[in-house]
Order: structure tokens, then C-alpha cells, then sequence
């Protein structure tokens, strides 16, 4: 029989679809929606352009069916830019282009790990990781943290075992926004070099969020510290176009079995039923790979937003990175304080959903005046509680 993932991982998910759900039909357009990371205002039009041409522009042939792993073209061009964004000479056969970083996650999990190999996660991580874990019968060893949200590198070195056969990392971390150094990624890569003496252990890198760093550097790439890496990327999120599900996986040109883990991913896409994302979706992703989003509105809003947070003394953790804050609940019970405020009509996400308690995460969906409104509802209530 399959594996059946447990019901206390789905719960809480479902629990909040339903709290999400009521909230906006009991409030209706007065709902501030900080939720779902779903961006109601337009930072960067080009999406919306490059779309409408190639739509205008699509002939029979555009619209045909697509290898899985996607037309190669598209590979091509997501192999050049990814090459530039990484120091690494990829391939266009290392680029599989999947339906979102959720597709190309399931997929990687799918093909690179069987049961009774064992998988670490760093919490807080984006909350379907052990969902698919558990439904394909792999066991996951969930590691906090250290308290700044930086890898606690001693707690994963204690929770390595003989099974373990890979970790997932997020660059930059989801929902917490931080972004692993140089540092941080060089040890890293130490520390699994050292596991490795007999099987090299695997390390997965979603790098859904890596174009959206408002306020410093580029993300370093944790493929250029470590070979036995594949990397997940999305469009979406890079884009704001989220619902167009588009994203790639990456296997590393450095990886020991290159091709034939790219061969065995394909299979995996085939097997599966996961086709590569609809023929203009791949058109549009191989147009913008290689442009960098404007982040100019989200870093401004960042800014105030955290302002506000600041003057209300609600605690918040200090990033770069992604759309979201991480921010401390006034007590361990997040999903108790993120239904108080549901009830006021604002809508953030519990940390529970993220695999810690007492922390929620606001995505920064809205602009001024209703963000602010929802800002001085959060602190308030903070205060109230
Ligand atoms: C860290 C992380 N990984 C993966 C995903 C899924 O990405 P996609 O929308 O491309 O499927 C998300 C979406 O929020 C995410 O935050």
C-alpha cells in the first residue's frame, strides 16, 4: 500500500484554507489579505508584455506538444542565463522546465530518494516539503534553526544518521527571507562532503525566492559550493505570475551522474504525469530568464512596512529577501493569534504551516492606505494580547 501522509501534517493546512476561505467571504472587498504571497498591484508590466506578444505572435507550431523536460530552446536559453546567475557551465539538458517550483520539488524528491533513505529539513521551511516526503514513504528529520533563522549547523551534523541521503535548503530562506552566506554555504558543503564517504549525499536548493532580494546582493548559489546539488527555480514567483506555474529544475553540471539523473528526472515527469509547463508559459519564462525583476516597489514597501512593525514594537526578523516578514506572535500559540486577527479581518499565515510555533509571516500583497491599515491591526493586537 502507498504511503499515507498523516493527518496531523494536513491539518492544520486544511484548517487554514478554511480560516482563509471564511474570512473573505465574512469580510468581503474590506478583507486585508496578507496571506497567500498573491501581489494585488503590478511592480513590473514586462510579464503582462512579453505574454501579450508572444500570444499575438503564436502560430500553429507554437501551441505544439512538448518533450517532457520542456522544448529545448527554452532549455537553451534558461541553461544560458542560470550559467551567468550560478558560475556554472550548465547544459541544456540539465534544465528540466516543470510546471512551478512545486512540480520540479515533487519530481526531484520522486526520483533521487527511495525508501528508507532519510531527508533534513531546516525549519522553518515552506510547508509542502514533508508533505511530499511522507507520501513517498521517505522519513524527514526536521531541524530548527538557529535562532536568527541562519543554519544551526551543529544541529544538523547531530541529526545526520546512517539513512540520511540528502538535505533541502531554501536560498533564499522561506518564509524567513534570510540569505545563507558565503560563510555559511562553505561550511555547509564541508559538512556534507564529511558525510559523504561512501554515498554522496544529495543537496536540493530551492531557489524560488532568489530573484526577489530588495535590498543586497545577489543570493549566493549553493551550486557553486557543493557539487552533488539540484537546484529548484521558479517564474513565477520571480514574475508575480505565480498562476502560470512555471519554473525549472536544475541538476549541476558537477554533479557525479549528471546525465543520467536528468534522464531519470524526465522519466520521473513522464511516470508521474507532470507535463513541462503549457508551450507559451515556456516562451515566457525563456524571455525573462535572464532580466532581473524591478523590485524597486517591493523594496520600498518593505521598508515601511517594517517601519511600522518597528513603531509598534512588534518584533520582526531582519532580511533582505522575498515578499514576505517574519515577525515573533506575542505568544508560542501563532495559529491562536493569526485566528484573532482573521477576526479584525486581516489575514496572515502561522508559523505552525512552516514547521515552528509562535511566529507568523505577512506577504505584502496590498499597498497604502489598506497596508497600513493592517500593519496598525497587527500591532495593536500584538500589544492587546
Ligand atoms: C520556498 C518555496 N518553494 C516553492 C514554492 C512553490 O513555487 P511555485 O509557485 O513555482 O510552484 C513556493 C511558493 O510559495 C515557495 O515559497
Amino acid at each position: 500500500m502507498s504511503p499515507v501522509v498523516p493527518e496531523e501534517l494536513l491539518r492544520p493546512l486544511e484548517e487554514f484554507t478554511k480560516l482563509h476561505l471564511d474570512t473573505l467571504r465574512r469580510f468581503g472587498s474590506r478583507a486585508l489579505d496578507l496571506s497567500f504571497p498573491n501581489p494585488r498591484f503590478l511592480s513590473d508590466p514586462r510579464p503582462y508584455e512579453a505574454l501579450a506578444a508572444l500570444a499575438s505572435q503564436a502560430g500553429p507550431l507554437d501551441l505544439r506538444y512538448s518533450p517532457f523536460g520542456g522544448f529545448t530552446p527554452v532549455r537553451r536559453r534558461v541553461a544560458a542565463a542560470l550559467t551567468g546567475q550560478h558560475g556554472l557551465r550548465y547544459a541544456w539538458n540539465d534544465i528540466i522546465m516543470t510546471p512551478g517550483a512545486t512540480a520540479a520539488l515533487h519530481v526531484a524528491l520522486r526520483t533521487l530518494f527511495k525508501p528508507p533513505d532519510r531527508v533534513i529539513l531546516v525549519t522553518p521551511c515552506w510547508m509542502d516539503y514533508p508533505l511530499y516526503l511522507q507520501d513517498l514513504g521517505l522519513a524527514c528529520d526536521l531541524v530548527p534553526a538557529a535562532p536568527d533563522k541562519h543554519l544551526d549547523l551543529e544541529a544538523i551534523a547531530n541529526a545526520w544518521t546512517s539513512r540520511t541521503r540528502g538535505l533541502v535548503l531554501a536560498q533564499p530562506g522561506s518564509p524567513t527571507g534570510v540569505i545563507h552566506s558565503d560563510t555559511e554555504l562553505r561550511r555547509l558543503a564541508a559538512l556534507l562532503q564529511r558525510h559523504g564517504s561512501s554515498v554522496p549525499p544529495l543537496l536540493i536548493v530551492d531557489e524560488a525566492h532568489t530573484q526577489q532580494v530588495w535590498d543586497a546582493s545577489p543570493c549566493p548559489p549553493p551550486a557553486a559550493y557543493y557539487p552533488q546539488t539540484l537546484t529548484v527555480r521558479s517564474f513565477g514567483k520571480a514574475w508575480d505570475m505565480q498562476g502560470q506555474r512555471t519554473g525549472c529544475l536544475a541538476v549541476s553540471p558537477r554533479l557525479a551522474t549528471r546525465h543520467e539523473t536528468a534522464g531519470d528526472l524526465i522519466r520521473t515527469m513522464r511516470v508521474s504525469g507532470q507535463c513541462a509547463p503549457t508551450a507559451l508559459t515556456q516562451q515566457l519564462a525563456a524571455a525573462l530568464c535572464d532580466t532581473p525583476p524591478d523590485l524597486t516597489g517591493l523594496a520600498g514597501l518593505q521598508h515601511h512596512a517594517r517601519r511600522v512593525l518597528l513603531h509598534h514594537d512588534v518584533p520582526v526578523l531582519d532580511t533582505h529577501a522575498t515578499r514576505f516578514l517574519y515577525a515573533r506572535c506575542p505568544t508560542p500559540d501563532d495559529l491562536g493569534f493569526v485566528s484573532h486577527l482573521s477576526g479584525h479581518g486581516v489575514l496572515v499565515m502561522p508559523s505552525t504551516l512552516f514547521h515552528e510555533s509562535g511566529w507568523f509571516r505577512i506577504a505584502l500583497n496590498i499597498e497604502a492606505p489598506a497596508m497600513d491599515r493592517a500593519l496598525t491591526t497587527i500591532g495593536e493586537e500584538y500589544a492587546r494580547a
